[in-house]
């Protein structure tokens, strides 16, 4: 195990905030999110997502933050160290979580950057005949091509790892989020300007609680977890490289209303657009390249705002990647292993994993009902993920000393947090309760 002068670390806390908050802003807030709250009631699901980031989602970022520091170590490691051999598993099952996300994650981001250099090579002006479904459906369906711009994404995620932590990992999300927000902020500008475009914010802004089940409240348990990293072993490893004097809990507490802010914005952006042109707002997980396009084609400039879209979409999807592969990588560099053997092996075997995933856009590669690449996204989002969360809750709550739980969160005592017996509550009893009976209701293959 590598000893603690050679571990690499963050520059400054705000270097932390920055990575971790590139890691849970990405495909989450800028895909799933408004697709989701599109087909379950739009307002409604965005206020049943607040309440879950609030209660749930603070509390077990917290968790995870102080695990790895305290452990100082990845997830498995960090786990064995401060809960013994038992507690492994659970750190285990994070790193395995990180690596089933990024082989499927990687296709998606395979897709964008397709979409992104077709943004000039004539997307537009298929999009503007109709053809946005026949293009995306000949895209998927032809692996090859899939793999290919899955192998290159995996490439640039592995290039900014071998990195190292504070010159690749940090030094790239300080240049590519601001990036993101400058972007996202055009185009918000466009779609609430576009004529019509009130009627998609009023579909946004106001609830339909008629379209609420329990499943829709699983769906945002499971994208809470999924849009802030938790129980992947990411913002724990994170969490390990946080410099001992940083404060965890306004650390914490700045990434999930960033997280927050961008899925909010994500839907401010897009509705009105589909709003205005006529587009169907519950068109699922084809929203981003199906609809988009084909109102792009609609738009002045569209050709211009295609590429801007999906290079928001691409930075977005690369300050997680990162975060994805660092999670199991920096297993193999605590072990001893260089980061530059580390990052290739992993990247080469999360690869190889991923290709089922691409390839079952082509249909056939089914698990039940669900395609491959849908399947291995509900096993992390819906179980593995809250589940690996509630462990860790528990185990932070139940299982470490109180007073050093205190000690590391205060730094010491030199911070002060008066919630700290309320937030000890949510931890040991109100998150793990709220995630099992959620699970309870709406579990289903
Ligand atoms: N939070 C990322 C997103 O919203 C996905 C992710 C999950 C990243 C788990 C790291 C760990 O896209």
């Amino acid at each position: 195990m590598t000893d603690k002068q050679t571990r690499e670390s963050f520059g400054s806390r705000i270097g932390f905030v920055i990575a971790a908050a590139g890691s849970a802003v990405g495909l989450g807030n800028l895909w799933k999110f408004p697709y989701l709250a599109g087909m379950n009631g739009g307002a409604a699901f965005l206020f049943i997502y607040i309440v879950i980031i609030l209660c749930i989602g603070v509390t077990a970022m917290m968790c995870e933050v102080v695990v790895g520091r305290m452990g100082g170590l990845n997830a498995a490691d960090s786990f064995e160290k401060l809960g013994g051999k038992r507690w492994k598993p659970v750190g285990w099952s994070g790193i395995a979580c990180a690596f089933v996300i990024l082989s499927y994650y990687a296709v998606i981001g395979g897709w964008i950057i397709r979409y992104m250099l077709h943004s000039f090579t004539g997307l537009i002006e298929l999009a503007a005949q109709g053809k946005s479904a026949e293009v995306f459906s000949v895209f998927v369906s032809n692996s090859g091509e899939v793999i290919f711009y899955q192998a290159i994404f995996m490439a640039i995620t592995a290039a900014l790892v071998l990195m190292g932590v504070k010159n690749g990992i940090e030094k790239s999300c300080k240049i590519m989020m601001p990036m993101l927000f400058a972007a996202m902020l055009i185009l918000i500008v466009r779609a609430v300007t576009l004529p019509g475009a009130m009627e998609g914010i009023k579909f946004y802004l106001y609830p339909n609680f008629s379209k609420v089940t329990p499943q829709t409240v699983l769906a945002a348990l499971g994208q809470g977890f999924f849009s802030l990293s938790l129980g992947a072993g990411a913002i724990l490893i994170y969490g390990s490289y946080l410099p001992k004097t940083a404060n965890i809990i306004k650390s914490v507490r700045q990434i999930c209303l960033i997280d927050t802010s961008v899925a909010f914005l994500a839907g401010l952006m897009v509705f009105p657009a589909v709003f205005a042109f006529n587009a169907p707002p519950e068109a699922g997980p084809g929203l981003t390249f199906i609809t988009l396009p084909g109102l792009f084609a609609q738009m002045p400039g569209g050709m211009i705002f295609s590429a801007i879209f999906f290079l928001l979409f691409f930075l977005a999807a690369l300050t997680s990647s990162i975060s994805l592969l660092e999670a199991p990588t920096g297993y193999l560099i605590d072990h001893g292993m260089k980061r530059t053997h580390a990052t290739l092996i992993m990247t080469v075997l999360i690869f190889l994993v991923g290709i089922p995933s691409a390839v079952s856009l082509a249909g056939g590669l089914n698990v039940g009902s669900r395609s491959f690449i849908d399947a291995a996204g509900y096993l992390t989002d819906s179980i593995m993920m809250p589940l690996a969360s509630m462990l860790c809750c528990i185990f932070a709550g139940w299982s470490l000393k109180d007073e050093k739980l205190k000690a590391e969160l205060t730094n010491n005592g030199t911070i002060n947090f008066p919630t700290y017996g309320f937030w000890k509550i949510m931890m040991k009893v109100i998150a793990p309760a709220a995630i099992l009976c959620i699970f309870a209701t709406g579990l289903k293959w």
